[in-house]
């Protein structure tokens, strides 16, 4: 029988990335961030001055990205950090509706599917990577909650943040990745909606938990 695959979706803040882990980890199954890659390209692309589609799309073909021991390298250099900035985050959103992006990340997301499973996270597991996953999830919650909860993030990593400016940029990145016409996030029909905005962490990973098929 194939891999399991447990797909978790949703937009910016929604809590995916924390519940994803922490499921992946009381399941002892793999964990691929896919927004981390789009992350990526979008940092290598300002940092290398690309512009055009096509030469972004070769940056994704050739991404020297690695992930060692809770770290992201980007050509042996840490990016983890890096890679969280709101520049980036807007810069990610912007370089992932380009389809040639996506095809050349595709193969690099399913290589996760390993045994004994696998929990991914992002906007199109259910629907474009993982079709076949086992258990499908949207995660989401108000803009106010997400915009709150970046908030304390940023500011918990001494990072400046405006609440206004952020639930401006989440709406803003939403609406880019719902209305793009590859692979847009949206809720598909199969799978389980989980509304986090008066959720605790351990509430949001307990309710995906009790659901995984
Ligand atoms: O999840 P995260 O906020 O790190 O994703 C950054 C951006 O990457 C998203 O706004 C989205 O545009 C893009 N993304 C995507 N498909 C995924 C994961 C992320 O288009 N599977």
């Amino acid at each position: 029988s194939p891999v399991p695959v447990v797909a978790i979706d949703g937009p910016s803040a929604s809590g995916k990335g924390t519940v994803a882990a922490r499921v992946a980890e009381s399941l002892g199954y793999h964990y691929l961030d896919s927004g981390s890659l789009y992350r990526l390209v979008a940092l290598a692309t300002i940092r290398g001055g690309v512009t055009d589609d096509a030469a972004i799309a070769a940056v994704a073909e050739t991404l020297p990205a690695e992930f060692v021991g809770g770290k992201i390298l980007l050509s042996g250099a840490d990016v983890t950090d890096a890679i969280r900035s709101e520049e980036c985050a807007a810069m990610a959103s912007k370089v992932a509706a380009i389809p040639a992006v996506r095809d050349a990340l595709l193969e690099r997301q399913r290589a996760y599917r390993q045994a004994p499973g696998l929990v991914a996270e992002g906007r199109d597991m259910g629907s474009v990577i993982f079709p076949d996953a086992s258990s499908k999830f949207f995660l989401t919650a108000s803009v106010e909650a997400r915009a709150q909860r970046r908030y304390k993030q940023l500011m918990e990593k001494g990072l400046p943040a405006n609440i206004d400016s952020l639930s401006q940029e989440l709406s803003e990145r939403d609406a880019r990745d719902a209305a793009r016409s590859v692979a847009p996030l949206k809720k598909l029909p199969d799978a389980v909606l989980v509304e986090t905005s008066d959720m605790t962490v351990d509430e949001a990973v307990r309710f995906v938990a009790e659901r995984i098929a």
